[in-house]
């Protein structure tokens, strides 16, 4: 085994990551440093310094990265109007990077030579915090114990921890629990009865939104500002990013918006089946998607389709620091001058729905569409002439056909 020096680990506090601390100790014999994001999971930070300070750990770093994985991760990705296999708003993939980012950061500041996280050896995970610390720092070395240990059950895990006199909660000391990756984007669940893709969700997996047959019978009307494709303000009151996308995973959670029961392809090969609740981010994609169709040219807005589906893809693989994600980052940023204004939708048991638009930017020319008489230059003879010459080789085509 090579000898290293100093490994700073992406630690959780949870049951699983504070098995990693005890083992890397013990296997490595080096300082560790733990590193814990504030992602807005909505869970209590400090147990983790607690915990970490009980494993005899000196440097714990608990940052809080809400604001820097909204503005820098989660909004650029959502001018793309990035869907996975058409409809997984890549919560958890998003968040890879950054963390990774954090971690490589740390590993310079304090001088480690590796970098350890808690990521199976099944998931899209580990592949996505390895492709992004090798992309930053090619000279770290990545330690995933998950793929490194002899433990591989619940029953050995628990086994280790009793053995190290690690804590386990007793909620924890039964059957596995979901596995749940939470941020202020989603929150994903998968494992247990979910991996029977015939089985229907039970409600208790569900965590921040309402059942849609639960949801108000009353809906309610909200509006969101855009600025160069970013969305700035709700009902008119400007919100930093964290701060709006929040806002709206409280409107859309209430009213049920957001839920996605999901069968996708990993990248590492397998098909699994995921539960995703992401109602702020639904609401956007929908408000954004509002706001583009009135600023948007035809041609610029169909090829931003036509390389979405590719640009998710690479989010989702973990290629988020990769020069191709950014040469498409770099088209799509472009494209966003001018998708400022403003959207209106209706939030309705378990919908999202755009009821209007308007941008100082407009391309709308209700005088170009109108059914009624208008003094715009467009001469109704022209059509004639443009539909014979788009239908010149379909005629071809079909006389060749009957012959
Ligand atoms: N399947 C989703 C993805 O790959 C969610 C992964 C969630 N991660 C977790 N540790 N439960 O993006």
């Amino acid at each position: 085994m090579t000898k290293i020096e100093k490994i700073v680990l992406s630690y959780s506090g949870g049951l699983d990551t504070s098995i990693i601390l005890k083992w890397l100790q013990e296997v490595y014999g080096c300082e560790v440093v733990t590193f814990t994001a504030d992602l807005g999971q909505g869970e209590e930070l400090e147990p983790a310094r607690a915990k970490a300070e009980m494993s005899g750990v000196k440097d714990i770093r608990i940052v809080d990265l809400r604001e820097e994985f909204v503005s820098d991760f989660v909004f650029p990705m959502l001018r793309a109007n990035a869907l996975y296999e058409g409809q997984y708003l890549l919560g958890s993939s998003i968040a890879r990077p950054l963390i990774a980012k954090r971690l490589v950061g740390i590993a310079r500041e304090v001088g480690a030579d590796a970098i350890a996280h808690g990521a199976t050896g099944k998931g899209n995970d580990q592949i996505r915090f390895e492709l992004a610390i090798n992309a930053l720092d090619p000279s770290l070395k990545v330690i995933a114990p998950w793929r490194q240990w002899n433990i591989r059950s619940r029953r050995q895990l628990l086994e280790y921890a009793e053995k190290h006199h690690i804590p386990v909660p007793s909620d924890k000391r039964g059957e596995a629990p979901f596995s749940i990756d939470a941020n202020l984007l989603h929150t994903s669940t998968e494992g247990k009865i979910l991996e029977n893709p015939a089985e229907v969700a039970p409600d208790n997996v569900y965590q921040r939104t309402v059942d849609p047959l639960d949801a108000p019978d009353a809906p309610e009307i909200i509006t969101i500002g855009f600025e160069a494709g970013d969305p700035v303000s709700v009902n008119g009151k400007s919100m930093t990013p964290a701060a709006l996308l929040s806002e709206l995973n409280g409107l859309g959670g209430r009213h049920g918006v957001g839920r996605l029961d999901l069968v996708e392809n990993r990248f590492i090969g397998m098909k699994s089946r995921g539960i995703y609740e992401t109602p702020g981010g639904t609401i956007l994609l929908a408000a954004h998607r509002g706001i583009e169709s009135i600023t948007l040219d035809r041609a610029a807005a169909h090829l931003k389709d036509e390389i979405m589906p590719r640009y998710a893809e690479l989010i989702y693989n973990g290629f988020w620091f990769a020069p191709e994600r950014e040469m498409l980052q770099a088209l799509i940023d472009h494209s966003q001058a001018f998708v400022s204004g403003e959207v209106t939708l209706r939030l309705y048991k378990g919908s999202a729905s755009v009821i209007s638009r308007t941008s100082p930017w407009s391309l709308y020319s209700a005088d170009l569409v109108t059914f009624e008489e208008s003094a715009v230059a467009y001469d109704h003879r022209d059509a004639e002439g443009f539909i014979r010459l788009n239908g010149l080789r379909l005629k071809s085509w079909a006389a060749r056909n009957g012959r």
